[in-house]
């Protein structure tokens, strides 16, 4: 059975820093990508029957995800670690519940596949991380230019998609250029067209693998998809999918990869990524090299090795879509940056509230002269004190953890309920290199 609220609403990390030592030492694995995985989950929806699922990341977005697919009626089974079996019944509900969806920016990608289906969807303004406005604009325009009537009342939205006696129609293909590359409008429009009437034709899309891993997942399950890993994706639209046998694979989490290199630049003497895709960072580990971080590089593995006395340089980043640099390894990467010699200038291009936590690594001592939302400057290598912080986000979190990792003394992080969202057991599996880190639960 998959852990259904067990969250631990004011747990806390307790972790004894390193004061700028590089003695963890070992091997991690990377787990499923969350991104990737949270919209297979809402695939379920287009099929007729069912599928397995492997390398499933146990963590709280998955966990609100799969409570969504089984408040929908869909049966959801914990088959073993990571792998799950997903049964699909006659579907009616076309709800997504308030206090679930709310939680998981997400649960917007579900609204796609069940309109599509059943004509019909019901959901909140959706949440997620704190990392600034998250408009919607790109899913209601392209819902109505696919045919679908919006109705909005205290943040709840009603999607029709009716004939004149009312029942349910299908969504009309249609061509929908995104102002913005937009990674879950890219998938929600995906899905919403695999079961539409005639051809959808998405311009201007994300090309993160976590979409054309998707698509190629429908397509195996009967869907026409075309273009996938490009800008233009095309999708025929058709019957309802079908998984019978079938299995699939979540990818390994680029953004888990990237935060566990710069681990084991800030802090470990050699460390040993496995079960990783290098060729899904290159934006990341080509910045990385010109810091003079050494690694060696497999075809699914990544080797940090730092020599005695190994200082880095300073380096710009700047954000952009993949294939560039992605923001979600921008606030790990500012406290590897925080270690580095020189000025680094950071430049945060999707999210306007992704430098908050910026105030929390000058608390710890870094010298950082914050701009404007977007901006900042970070100076010199500076050493980090323990403090106690309170993580404001998921990816903010995980970057709080490495900075106190740095840090010499005691460092309390807060809010390691945002860090369970995307993480699976970190404090674990940080111990196991030989941090010295603890949960603390407090009721
Ligand atoms: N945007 C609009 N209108 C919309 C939707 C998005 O203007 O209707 C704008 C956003 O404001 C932003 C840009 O488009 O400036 C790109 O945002 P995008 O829609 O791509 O973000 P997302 O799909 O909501 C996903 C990931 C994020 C990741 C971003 C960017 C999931 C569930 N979330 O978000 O992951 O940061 O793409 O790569 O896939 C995380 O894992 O911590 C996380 C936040």
């Amino acid at each position: 059975m998959w852990n259904n609220g067990n969250v631990k609403e004011n747990d806390k990390f307790i972790i004894n820093g390193l004061a700028g030592q590089k003695i963890l030492k070992g091997s991690i694995a990377v787990n499923g990508a969350k991104n990737e995985a949270l919209k297979i989950l809402a695939s379920t929806i287009l099929f007729r029957d069912g599928f397995e699922l492997t390398n499933v990341p146990e963590i709280e977005d998955v966990n609100r995800s799969l409570e969504l697919l089984d408040r929908l009626g869909i049966k959801t089974e914990w088959v073993s670690s990571g792998q799950y079996r997903l049964t699909v019944p006659q579907l009616t509900n076309f709800t997504l519940p308030g206090e679930i969806a709310k939680k998981l920016r997400a649960s917007l990608v579900f609204a796609g596949p069940l309109l599509a289906r059943l004509g019909r969807v019901v959901f909140p303004y959706p949440g997620g991380c704190l990392i600034g406005k998250r408009p919607i604009d790109l899913f209601l325009d392209g819902f109505v230019k696919m045919g679908a009537r919006v109705e909005e009342t205290n943040d709840t939205f009603e999607l029709f998609s009716l004939t004149e006696s009312g029942q349910p129609s299908k969504l009309r293909g249609a061509e929908i250029f995104f102002k913005n590359q937009s990674v879950t409008a890219t998938e929600t429009f995906i899905l919403a067209g695999v079961l539409a009437e005639g051809r959808t034709i998405l311009k201007n899309c994300a090309l993160e693998p976590e979409v054309a891993s998707l698509g190629e997942w429908l397509n195996q399950g009967g869907a026409r998809i075309s273009g996938l890993g490009t800008s233009t994706i095309v999708i025929e639209g058709g019957e309802l999918l079908t998984g019978a046998g079938q299995s699939h694979r979540i990818m390994p989490d680029r953004i888990e990869a990237g935060s566990f290199i710069l681990l084991g630049a800030l802090a470990a003497a050699e460390l040993m990524v496995t079960g990783c895709r290098p060729d899904h960072l290159e934006a990341f580990l080509a910045l990385l090299a010109e810091t003079g971080v050494a690694m060696e590089v497999g075809p699914d593995w990544i080797k940090v090795i730092n020599r005695p006395g190994q200082t880095f340089t300073a380096t710009d980043i700047k954000t952009h879509e993949y294939p560039g640099f992605p923001t979600d390894l921008q606030a790990p990467f500012a406290v590897f940056l925080t270690q580095a010699v020189g000025q680094s200038r950071l430049f945060e291009t999707i999210f306007e509230g992704r430098l908050n936590y910026l105030e929390g690594l000058k608390f710890m001592g870094a010298k950082i002269n914050i701009l404007d939302v977007h901006r900042a400057i970070i100076d010199e290598p500076t050493p980090l004190s323990g403090r106690e912080i309170e993580s404001p986000d998921l990816r903010a979190g995980l970057a709080y953890v490495l900075a106190a990792t740095v840090a010499s003394g005691r460092s309390i992080v807060h809010n390691v309920k945002y860090i369970d969202r995307g993480y699976e057991d970190v404090s674990q599996r940080l111990a196991s290199l030989g941090l010295d880190i603890k949960r603390v639960s407090v009721d």
